[in-house]
């Protein structure tokens, strides 16, 4: 994925950051599509994120044992904030970013998202107000 979008991004002139985030906000849409089983029952973005990495991502884990996915540790700082770290040796902070987007949109929420990177990437200290 990273050689597609360096490459796509000497071809357009978008920036890579850019054009992940676009990437993972079109993506939760294939999501929705393609694995509505996830979605049951949901009602708000933050209960949905905070299932990705105790459910989602383990159901990942055993259809595909090759997969490279990342952790996530979510904590609820407050009825309408939730704290989520992102832990990864690939650096998809970008990706990531897209993809709560794509989820705060199909909820239709309002969502401010501010973000810590730390470790050159490695750690995404994510902050998100639910307004
Ligand atoms: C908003 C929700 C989600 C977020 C923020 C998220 C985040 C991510 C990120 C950032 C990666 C890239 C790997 C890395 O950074 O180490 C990843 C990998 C992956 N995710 Fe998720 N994810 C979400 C939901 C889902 C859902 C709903 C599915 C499937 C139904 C899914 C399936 C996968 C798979 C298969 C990979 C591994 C790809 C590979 O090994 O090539 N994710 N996820």
């Amino acid at each position: 994925m990273g050689k597609l979008v360096i490459a796509l991004s000497k071809e357009t002139g978008a920036k890579v950051p850019d054009l992940l985030k676009s990437y993972g906000r079109h993506l939760f849409g294939r999501f929705l599509a393609g694995y509505p089983q996830f979605f049951a029952g949901m009602s708000d973005s933050f209960s949905f994120l905070k299932t990705i990495d105790e459910v989602v991502h383990i159901e990942v884990r055993k259809l595909y044992p090759d997969a490279e996915l990342p952790s996530f540790e979510t904590v609820e700082a407050g009825p309408a904030h939730l704290q989520m770290t992102y832990r990864s040796p690939r650096c998809l902070g970008d990706f990531a970013e897209g993809l709560m987007e794509g989820c705060f949109a199909h909820f239709g929420e309002n969502v401010s998202l501010t973000r810590v990177d730390e470790a050159a990437g490695r750690v995404v200290r994510f902050d998100l107000r639910r307004h």
